[in-house]
């Protein structure tokens, strides 16, 4: 496969000027009609009309436009920022081993032994998030630092101490913790084991580390999420490759550790769809009724528009959200069979659920669904014209385009095929309510990318970002005055991190963190998230140099 066609390869940042931007925020808008329009079933023109008189990303958004209750807060991962690899009795994950192994995976051949050294700094860190005026945030709990050896070894008490630090002082601060379980890290010996999600036994594992972890942390953990991206991580581990275990096969690449694209990323898929049934069943069972929780999922989620308005297009678009979302939402929301697009293409490569798995999976609804989003593309056809089928969308003969006509359906970011389209959020939140019948949804991703060769200057005032947020939080309010369920938001993320094959050459943070000194300085966007939530002044107003301070100030 050529690196190129990675959609998380790298792409130089090109200079644009202020003019090409507005232009890119008016094509933006007009867009974002057409994307509104098409989601609601009105005229284009009539719904042209409608948001021209709100002008909504112009006109800046305030807390006050959503309830109380809604939360907003800030992401993380364990492995990203906690550093701390081997300490304190934690087990290597699947990360550290590839990581240290395979160095040339990882663009600046570095890895998240230190990461933030989260692990330590933990208190200055949330002192930095309570001063966002966030209400929540959301953390994975690394498998390794709790089970280093899974169901047949112990469990790490010095592990179960550390995020009961962590969960007390959120708590202390007013701050509801939002947990992960599983955020793309496993104890190693698992991955050795089960060649990660391809053994079933995977299963047996997983479901006891949900178990511990509810019992450990439910007293105070109300909201819990099985998996992260379960979607986007199957393809990287076992489609395209790049991921630890890392396995592919042509078209989509040549992995090192072998692999079949063709079949590997379902057969994972499937052993991860039972795995959070299992660990939904389990808290169902044994800790719902006293510890009164909810337990979700969380989906990357993409929006596709059609490239053109021929029908082969549309259907592409659609096939796209298929093998995207509904892959893995499918069984869990509606019960039992994955998308009808996915059966047509896949045939007997996708694996069929057996009477006993849909037993189970009618115990695994989730209680709410969580949606990393970060941009939207344009979907073309590739079953009546040919293209590259060595892509994240290729399993469904979809090519996901940045262009039509010429026209960029979006502002850059650093990330290559992600784009800047705020307006594309109401209509994958309707969609996703429309189709798991207004089922709660909490945006639990969405972040602006740079390169960490910008200039300090531009990585502070990163006023881009600040547009980005700003935008896409605006298309939010929106579509909540539209009716969408929606619950929460969290802005990806809190602190510069270890951007897994990117190492620490890509920064998503609202701090920028200076990996030497593990300084946090606040970016422009940091002031504007706090201004935003606490109603104290705007980055207009705040033009004053950001104030450097260590995470254990
Ligand atoms: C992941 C994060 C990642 C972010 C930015 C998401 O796919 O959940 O771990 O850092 O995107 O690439």
């Amino acid at each position: 496969m050529p690196r190129t066609s990675n959609p998380r390869a790298r792409t130089r940042p090109r200079a644009r000027g202020i003019a090409s931007r507005r232009q890119g925020q008016e094509r933006s808008q007009s867009k974002g009609s057409e994307m509104a329009a098409a989601a609601r079933g009105i005229g284009v023109a009539a719904a042209l009309a409608v948001l021209a008189a709100l002008a909504p990303a112009a006109r800046g958004v305030d807390r006050a436009e959503f309830p109380p209750e809604f939360l907003f807060g800030a992401a993380t991962s364990a492995y990203q920022i906690e550093g701390a690899y081997l300490e304190d009795g934690k087990g290597l994950c699947n990360w550290d081993v590839f990581t240290h192994t395979r160095p040339g995976a990882i663009r600046d051949g570095r890895n998240g032994d230190v990461a933030d050294d989260h692990y330590h700094l933990y208190m200055g860190d949330l002192e930095i998030l309570q001063s966002l005026g966030v209400n929540a945030y959301r953390f994975s709990i690394a498998w390794a630092r709790i089970l280093p050896r899974g169901r047949l070894g112990g469990v790490n008490a010095d592990g179960v101490a550390f995020y009961n630090r962590l969960i007390d002082t959120l708590l202390q601060k007013g701050i509801q913790p939002f947990v992960t379980l599983n955020h793309f890290d496993m104890p190693r010996e698992l991955e050795a084991r089960y060649v990660g999600w391809l053994g079933a036994g995977i299963r047996e594992e997983y479901a006891y580390f949900a178990d511990v972890c509810f019992a450990a942390f439910g007293d105070r953990v109300k909201l819990w999420t099985t998996f992260n991206e379960p979607n986007l991580v199957t393809k990287f581990q076992y489609m395209l490759g790049g991921y630890p275990p890392d396995h592919c096969s042509p078209p989509f690449g040549n992995c090192n550790g072998g692999g079949n694209s063709l079949r590997e990323p379902y057969v994972a898929a499937h052993n991860i769809i039972m795995s959070h049934a299992a660990a939904v069943r389990a808290y169902r069972d044994r800790y719902q009724a006293q510890q009164g929780g909810a337990v979700g999922i969380v989906v990357a989620m993409k929006w596709y528009e059609p490239l053109t308005n021929a029908t082969e297009d549309v259907a592409a678009a659609r096939r796209a959200q298929a093998f995207e979302t509904e892959w893995f939402l499918d069984p869990i929301m509606l019960g039992g069979d994955y998308p009808r697009a996915m059966r047509e293409l896949l045939g007997s490569n996708l694996p069929t659920f057996t009477p006993e798995e849909q037993e189970l999976l009618r115990h695994g609804r989730a209680d709410f669904i969580g949606l990393n989003h970060y941009t939207a593309v344009y979907a073309k056809d590739c079953i009546a014209s040919p293209c590259d089928l060595g892509t994240y969308e290729g399993n469904a003969l979809v090519l996901a385009v940045g262009e039509r006509d010429g026209v960029k359906i979006g502002g850059d970011t650093a990330l290559n095929g992600f784009y800047v389209v705020p307006e594309a959020l109401e209509p994958a939140i309707m969609y996703i309510n429309a189709r798991y019948k207004d089922t709660p949804v909490y945006i639990t991703e969405n972040g602006f990318s740079q390169w960490s060769d910008t200039s300090r200057e531009e990585l502070i005032n990163d006023m881009e970002r600040v547009n980005y947020l700003q935008g896409y939080i605006t298309y939010l309010a929106r579509a909540i005055r539209n009716g969408a369920n929606v619950r929460g938001y969290f802005v990806w993320t809190l602190l510069d991190n270890f951007e897994w094959t990117f190492g620490y050459s890509m920064r998503y943070g609202l701090y920028h963190v200076d990996f030497d000194t593990q300084e946090r300085t606040p970016r422009k966007s940091a002031r504007w998230y706090q201004g935003f939530l606490t109603g104290d002044g705007s980055p207009t107003d705040q033009d004053e140099a950001p104030q450097a301070l260590r995470a254990d100030s």
